[in-house]
């Protein structure tokens, strides 16, 4: 039988724009400045992405994957799904090794992708409905710290968060974040959450900047995108990829430094900013957990741990919570 392709729109321009528009205001008139993460995401940055989930320093992706092959099957059968929800599914690489699970259980009937980029969402949407006759697919493209209420709730769901993205949220967002979720599940759905762990600091800092500089790319798309979306004239050379740790926060910050003083005009905005030589603007954190603070986290958000994995290096880790 046909699968059946949906898309749900809740990032329409007019949104976007306010949205972009609010955080890029906020983030330049602040000191020090900072963006947030999402807005790396256009087309050009999804692929960008693809490319660093490739490069031989950046080891989570391979991590999340090995973890994934060996414990599929255990996660899909001790997770009883029928649909498979994704958080920030991007290409859905790793999403097949679950969906097979699922199927193979017997169990499959639906997916729900949901990503801020569109473009990506929809292909890849249709490529998994191609490889799964009969699969319902509703792809849902939205901000998943805004609009995890909207997210469609038939069947018994396991909403995966994979990759290590839970990083990207700070302390405060991250515990409203897993709140909210646990609030939108019912019982028996499960919350399947790749996050990558603390480890020696050298192999963080590598992965973040790597030799062949895709990840000064993607940094650096971010101010194409602003350029595109908001009228502004940022010059990207004039920024160097930065990459530390805060071993304080367990978390490493992405940011661009301005090589030279300069002014940036952000017209649609209306606004005006000055750097200054050496200026640095966070673009990202990426916080590395330790297991037992993961679990903490998870329980107060009112979540239970059912399932614990690491990859065999002890880089990575994968964690099912029931609701
Ligand atoms: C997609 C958020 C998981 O934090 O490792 C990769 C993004 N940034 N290299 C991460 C990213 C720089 C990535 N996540």
């Amino acid at each position: 039988s046909q699968s059946t392709v949906r898309v749900i729109n809740h990032l329409d321009r007019d949104y976007l724009r306010q949205a972009l528009e609010q955080d890029v205001t906020n983030g330049l008139t602040s000191t020090p400045k900072s963006l947030p993460p999402k807005w790396f995401y256009d087309a050009a940055g999804s692929e960008l992405f693809s490319r660093i989930t490739r490069l031989p320093e950046y080891y989570p992706t391979r991590r999340e994957l090995t973890i994934l092959r060996a414990r599929a099957a255990e996660l899909a059968a001790a997770g009883g799904a029928d649909t498979l929800v994704e958080l920030g599914s991007g290409t859905s690489e790793k999403t097949v090794l679950l969906l097979d699970a699922l199927a193979a259980a017997g169990t499959l009937r639906g997916y729900t992708p949901v990503d801020v980029d569109a473009v990506t969402l929809e292909a890849a949407a249709r490529r998994v409905a191609g490889r799964y006759p009969g699969l319902d697919v509703q792809a849902v493209c939205a901000d998943f710290e805004r609009h995890l209420a909207l997210l469609p709730r038939n069947g018994r769901r396991m909403v995966a968060f994979l990759g290590g993205t839970i990083g990207n949220l700070e302390p405060v967002a991250r515990s409203a974040f897993l709140k909210e979720l646990r609030a939108t599940m019912r019982r028996g759905d499960t919350f399947l959450l790749g996050a990558d762990l603390v480890k020696d600091t050298g192999r963080l800092i590598a992965a973040y900047d790597d030799a062949a500089g895709v990840t000064a790319e993607f940094n650096r798309n971010v101010l194409r995108v602003i350029n595109r979306e908001l009228e502004a004239d940022f010059d990207p050379e004039a920024f160097t990829h930065v990459a530390v740790y805060d071993g304080q926060h367990d978390w490493i910050e992405m940011r661009l430094r301005a090589n030279r003083s300069m002014w940036v005009r952000v017209e649609g905005l209306g606004l005006t900013v000055s750097f200054e030589a050496g200026e640095e603007m966070r673009t990202e954190i990426s916080s590395k957990f330790r297991p037992e603070g993961l679990r903490a986290e998870l329980e107060a958000a009112g979540f239970q741990v059912r399932r614990r994995y690491t990859d065999p290096a002890g880089d990575f880790t994968l964690v099912l919570a029931e609701a």
